[in-house]
């Protein structure tokens, strides 16, 4: 039986700066540790006014500098968003507010601010670069990099938890007899 993917959604304001490069650099990771195949990854903003649109041509431009490409289109977040995904993923406190104040009780979605998972960085939120210089898309990709590597380190560590609890080893445990010698 096929295991049902990760959902994980990130969450701005726009959907134009931050979240859909979060979504790229979370994606780029996974396909480099060969799990795109178990996650399913998107973004959305807590605003609507740029619905529809790719993400922000400075954003794209700093993303592809570093090989990654952002090919998704600004929607807004909806309710029924923190039913569909496992984990949602904020940028700052404007965006974790108004995600709680979507919520209601006993939601499936984990609500956790993206910077919470920085290993090298100590940032509180990952800053708006929508109306600064280049320097803060740079910044920002700093950032997501950072963030976006310690949270799929917790869901690879947390998924093979629970299957070591389901009595079926490790992940990526053994597949040959248990290594008897
Ligand atoms: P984002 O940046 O939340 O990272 O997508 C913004 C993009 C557009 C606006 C604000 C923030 N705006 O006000 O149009």
């Amino acid at each position: 039986m096929a295991m049902a993917p990760t959902r994980v959604l990130f969450v701005c304001l726009g959907n134009i700066c931050r979240s859909p490069a979060a979504e790229g650099v979370f994606l780029s990771q996974l396909q480099q540790a060969g799990l795109a195949h178990a996650f399913e990854v998107d973004s959305a903003g807590t605003g609507g006014w740029h619905v529809g649109h790719p993400a922000d041509a400075r954003m794209r431009a700093a993303a592809e500098r570093r090989g990654i490409l952002l090919t998704s289109r600004a929607r807004q977040l909806e309710r029924e968003d923190l039913d569909r995904f496992d984990h949602i993923l904020t940028m700052d406190e404007d965006n974790l507010a108004a995600v709680r104040a979507l919520a209601g009780s006993g939601n499936r979605a984990t609500v956790t601010p993206l910077t919470s998972y920085c290993r090298r960085h100590g940032a509180s939120h990952v800053p708006d670069p929508y109306y600064g210089g280049s320097q803060g898309f740079e910044q920002v990709l700093d950032l997501l990099d950072d963030a976006c590597a310690g949270l799929l380190a917790q869901l690879e560590a947390t998924a093979g938890e629970a299957e070591t609890a389901d009595g079926r080893g490790p992940a990526g445990g053994s597949e040959n007899g248990g290594g008897a010698a």
